[in-house]
């Protein structure tokens, strides 16, 4: 397996009444087994396009001269969407770039979700534009940060090298019909890729939407999906739901929430390269959940960073958080500290210690004292992180939200509530006030 889970330190055996009891734990897993046989069907009939993905391979050959291009062509490649459209390609992209480069024969990849014109100005005035190229993603096509990021970047393109030449440096993906963003790239004759319509922005990580940036990062789409598939085979298989991590991890989140009041829940990666999925994790839990007056806060950290942030809080503060650690085995890794430089007493429990060492003693001491403190913890154990084990961890969580989505009764696909702000923004711009 590509990790290990271990939920016992948020149970009642352990922690008191501040853990879940077993016995509502036992009735939430078995309240689980129609959402499990529905998925099952909606795998065979292919009703939720997201369980197939993990099988398929042909779409990522066919993306491969795209990628090859990108790879080629441009120095630097901007992906331009936000949400759900990227996020994930965002956390994916983090195993190939935690910040001082790309691979080698890769480009830098930039994501840029946000409209921040100060952030825009500074991209277009500081990237060569002519050795940049753009993905334009959005599901719907017609998102208006996406399509103002697009329609800004275009122009600057064309300024600097021409219109036709700036066609081939943008490539849209969206969802087949009648789309604004579909129109207006066909329009000026860009590659147009199909976004699935079935698969939801905040679920598209195994689609094209987070595998053709993988690519031109210079990883292995393929191994993300084979972990992908890892994770999704004990379901496909009728396995009983508590074998099933994703299951347990989605009844203890429920349970805690509905009989412990635990409101919020933390995802506490040590590793950097897992510092967007925990952003990723928080935008499927939170727009999937939150609906009718249910579901728990997200909260993203990092260790070892916020054990000098948010750790007071976590273990002194209201007891209203779970808390999910994820540890890396790295003990050893990483460039020791030399004794002759640590020739200080006070220095003397890091004289010959690597960075790994520190870290793995940091991220147990950490799991240990939440458990002390009695707070609910469920720590996740990888020994290696790769696309196989990314992959493998965005399955986990994908089927954990929907299933959680079942037992809160919910629909973990839609999104209502953010669209009264759409609408107002329009109607802002279009100078119509209150
Ligand atoms: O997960 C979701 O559905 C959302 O976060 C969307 O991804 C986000 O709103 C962007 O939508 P679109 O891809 O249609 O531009």
């Amino acid at each position: 397996m590509s990790y290990v889970q271990l939920t016992s330190s948020c149970f009642s055996d352990v922690l008191g009444t501040h853990g879940l009891d077993i016995g509502q734990f036992a009735a939430l897993l078995e309240k689980t087994k129609p959402a499990l046989e529905t998925m099952r069907m909606q795998h065979a009939d292919g009703s939720l396009p997201v369980l197939r993905l993990p099988e398929q391979t042909e779409d990522i050959e066919a993306l491969m001269p795209i990628a090859s291009r990108y790879r080629e062509q441009f120095d630097d490649v901007v992906i331009l969407g936000t949400g759900g459209s990227s996020l994930s390609g965002q956390t994916l992209c983090r195993l190939a770039d935690v910040g001082f480069g790309p691979r080698e024969g890769a480009p830098r990849l930039h994501f840029f979700d946000n409209v921040d014109p100060h952030s825009i100005s500074a991209m277009l005035e500081r990237l060569a534009l002519d050795r940049t190229g753009f993905i334009v993603i959005s599901k719907s096509g017609s998102t208006a940060e996406t399509m103002t990021q697009f329609l800004v970047c275009l122009k600057a393109v064309q300024d600097v090298v021409g219109k036709d030449n700036a066609v081939g440096h943008f490539t849209a993906i969206t969802e087949p019909g009648d789309k604004l963003l579909r129109r207006l790239a066909k329009n000026h004759g860009m590659t147009v890729l199909d976004h699935d319509p079935d698969i939801g922005g905040r679920y598209s990580a195994l689609s094209l939407v987070g595998l053709l940036p993988v690519m031109i990062a210079g990883l292995d789409a393929k191994a993300v999906r084979e972990g992908a598939a890892r994770v999704l085979n004990p379901v496909l298989a009728g396995e009983p739901p508590e074998k099933i991590e994703a299951v347990v991890g989605a009844a203890i989140s429920v349970g805690l929430a509905t009989e412990n009041n635990i409101l919020s829940t933390v995802m506490m990666p040590y590793v950097d390269r897992l510092a967007d999925f925990g952003l990723w994790f928080r935008q499927l839990w939170a727009e999937s959940l939150g609906k009718q007056g249910k579901g728990t806060t997200p909260i993203n950290a990092l260790g070892t960073v916020d054990q000098h942030s948010q750790l007071q809080l976590y273990l002194d503060g209201p007891r209203d958080k779970m808390f999910t650690v994820i540890m890396l085995s790295c003990a050893g890794d990483g460039p020791s500290v030399d004794p002759a430089l640590a020739d200080d007493k006070g220095l003397a429990y890091l004289s010959g210690k690597s960075v790994g060492d520190l870290m793995d003693a940091e991220q147990r001491a950490t799991a240990e004292t939440l458990i002390r403190n009695k707070r609910p913890t469920r720590i996740i154990q990888l020994d290696r992180l790769d696309e196989t084990v990314m992959g493998a961890l965005m399955m986990h969580f994908m089927l954990e939200t929907i299933i959680a989505a079942h037992l809160f009764g919910v629909d973990p696909f839609d999104q209502p509530a953010v669209e009264e702000g759409k609408i107002l923004t329009r109607q802002y711009l279009a100078g119509e006030e209150g």
